[in-house]
């Protein structure tokens, strides 16, 4: 019997990953993982508990005793709903943080490796094709430059009505993209056998159609 499917998509801050990635889940029928959701749960669950975000041993044992759940769009920590909690600025910085420790990326292995159930995954993140799903059947760098992000991202703040200027917004994806670039543990990178995606000129639908199109072309 062949293992589950999975669709590898990795990419930096506001590539537009995750609209990407749902939608091709979407026109497969396949499971969503949202590997971030899980680093940001984490770093929200250590705040919450006032621990040193730097003691690896301790966020590593809230990493495993996590009580995460996904609803549809909804994220619930034990019974509280925390979909918006996860995502503000305070909770981003906490959560690339707390990926920079090794026993926390161990401890979230086993879930997320549990999520590959059939008939098929994406899975969307930073190491989705280089260490959590090695031998998915196909992997995706999926990127945009900095100032596509930013702008992407502005737009994003305006509509829910949250005051940002671009500059800092570009400023702060560039930061976040060196974190996750030159830590030790799970940096992040195109894997040598993932597709480059370039979506500065694409809308998210177009980037979700030319991946459905290469799992198609490479699967019946
Ligand atoms: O993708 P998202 O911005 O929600 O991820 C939040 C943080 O979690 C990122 O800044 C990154 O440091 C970390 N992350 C990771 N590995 C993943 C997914 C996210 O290190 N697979």
């Amino acid at each position: 019997m062949s293992a589950v499917p999975v669709i590898a998509i990795d990419g930096p801050s506001a590539s537009g990953k995750g609209t990407v990635a749902q939608e091709v889940a979407r026109q497969l029928g396949f499971h969503y993982l949202d590997s971030g959701a899980l680093y940001r749960l984490v770093a929200l669950a250590a705040m919450r508990e006032g621990a040193d975000l730097g003691d690896e041993a301790r966020v590593a044992q809230i990493a495993g005793d996590l009580s995460a759940r996904f609803e549809g769009a909804e994220v619930f920590l034990g019974d509280e709903r925390v979909t918006d909690a996860i995502r503000t600025e305070a909770c981003s910085i906490a959560a690339s943080r707390v990926a920079g420790l090794p026993a926390v990326r161990r401890a979230l292995l086993g879930r997320q490796r549990a999520a590959r159930r059939a008939p098929g995954l994406v899975a969307e993140g930073r190491d989705m094709g280089s260490v959590v799903f090695p031998d998915a059947g196909l992997k995706v760098f999926l990127t945009a430059s900095a100032e596509a992000r930013a702008e992407r991202r502005h737009k994003q703040l305006k509509e829910k009505g949250i005051a940002a200027t671009l500059a800092a917004l570009l400023q702060d994806l560039r930061d976040r993209d060196a974190r996750d670039a030159l830590r030790s543990v799970a940096p992040l990178k195109q894997s040598p056998g993932a597709r480059l995606l370039d979506t500065t000129a694409l809308s998210a639908g177009q980037a979700a159609a030319l991946i459905v199109g290469w799992y198609r072309g490479a699967n019946e």
